[in-house]
């Protein structure tokens, strides 16, 4: 029971009602709804679910964290992505986030990814990427790059003029189909990003992550392994979300309220640096909007030595 169905009819009924009030404003009486519907269907995940999100919109925390903590409990992988809003509740940062919750985020948006993104929010995340490459790296050809989190193939689209072969990884089965229908990825794999690296075999020229590490917390395990799948002289490069230096955490990463990672500058230069990689590039650069404003970002551009 973790979709949108109980299984019973009148349960059913009053989650959408419940989530109908929401929609409307009209907080109280969603989470009557949502309550009535627990009544009826106490081990249906989607219900504990959006009253823990509507309990702390009414600023409630403890009931929220509870509802959070029930629908934990009953969706195993956590595809709700309930542990986000805990840790947010609690003050905690979460390392990563469920693989679950990514996955289903990514297979439900995938059809309106590219409108949304490219026309709504003004992504330019693959643009700043290829801008960076060619300040730091202007005559380089990759004749073998890894696209992490590849999406439906943006990143590929950018780059294919400068790149041979691309591989790409990302854990949304339905973003990996988007990304089939290019025709521009040698290899795709529906993973993981550290699975996918320890899957695919070869050397990589260099190594993108576009817009993917706002879902990684702790990056080190990632930079590590990229290090790891990186010819002497090879690349690579990202995007994150910038942390604002004066809230920065001692972790140097942290959960925004927009359930995203940002990056302080100062971990960044240290995970890249722990990893064996050479910091070529690490400017402030806006890959989305959100709400009308501007999202500071960073772009970073690492090298292996002898680069
Ligand atoms: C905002 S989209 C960016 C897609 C693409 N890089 C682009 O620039 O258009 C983030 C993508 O990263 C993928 N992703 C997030 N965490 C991941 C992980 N740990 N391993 C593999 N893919 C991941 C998501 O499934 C999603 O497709």
């Amino acid at each position: 029971m973790t979709g949108q169905s109980s299984g019973d009819l009148s349960a059913d009924r009053r989650y959408l009602w419940a989530e109908a009030s929401r929609k409307d404003g009209d907080l109280a009486a969603a989470a009557d709804l949502y309550r009535q519907a627990i009544e009826i269907a106490p081990d249906w995940p989607a219900a504990w679910f959006g009253l823990g999100e509507t309990l702390a919109a009414l600023g409630e925390p403890e009931p929220a964290k509870e509802a959070f903590g029930v629908c934990l409990g009953l969706a195993p992988g956590d595809p709700f992505g309930a542990s986000l809003h805990l840790a947010r509740l609690t003050g905690d940062t979460t390392d990563a986030m469920p693989a679950a919750y990514v996955t289903r985020l990514f297979d439900d948006y995938a059809d309106r990814f590219e409108s949304h993104l490219v026309d709504t929010l003004d992504y330019r995340g693959p643009a700043i990427l290829l801008e960076a490459l060619e300040q730091t790296a202007p005559a380089a050809r990759f004749e073998a790059v890894c696209d992490l989190g590849c999406g439906t193939g943006l990143m590929a689209r950018a780059l294919a003029w400068r790149a041979g072969a691309i591989d790409g990884i990302d854990l949304s089965p339905n973003m990996v189909a988007h990304a089939e229908r290019t025709g521009l990825y040698r290899r795709l794999l529906a993973t993981d990003c550290l699975a996918g690296l320890a899957t695919l075999s070869g050397a990589y020229d260099l190594i993108v992550a576009a817009d993917v590490f706002v879902y990684l917390g702790d990056l080190a395990p990632v930079l590590a392994a990229a290090r790891a799948r990186t010819r002497d002289g090879g690349w690579m490069a990202f995007t994150v979300q910038a942390l604002p230096e004066p809230t920065a955490t001692d972790a140097g990463f942290a959960l925004g309220p927009d359930l995203r990672y940002a990056h302080s500058t100062a971990y960044l230069v240290q995970a890249a640096r722990d990893a064996c990689w050479t910091t070529r590039l690490l400017a402030p650069a806006v890959t989305r909007r959100d709400a009308g404003r501007d999202v500071p970002g960073l772009v970073v551009v690492l090298s292996c030595d002898g680069a």
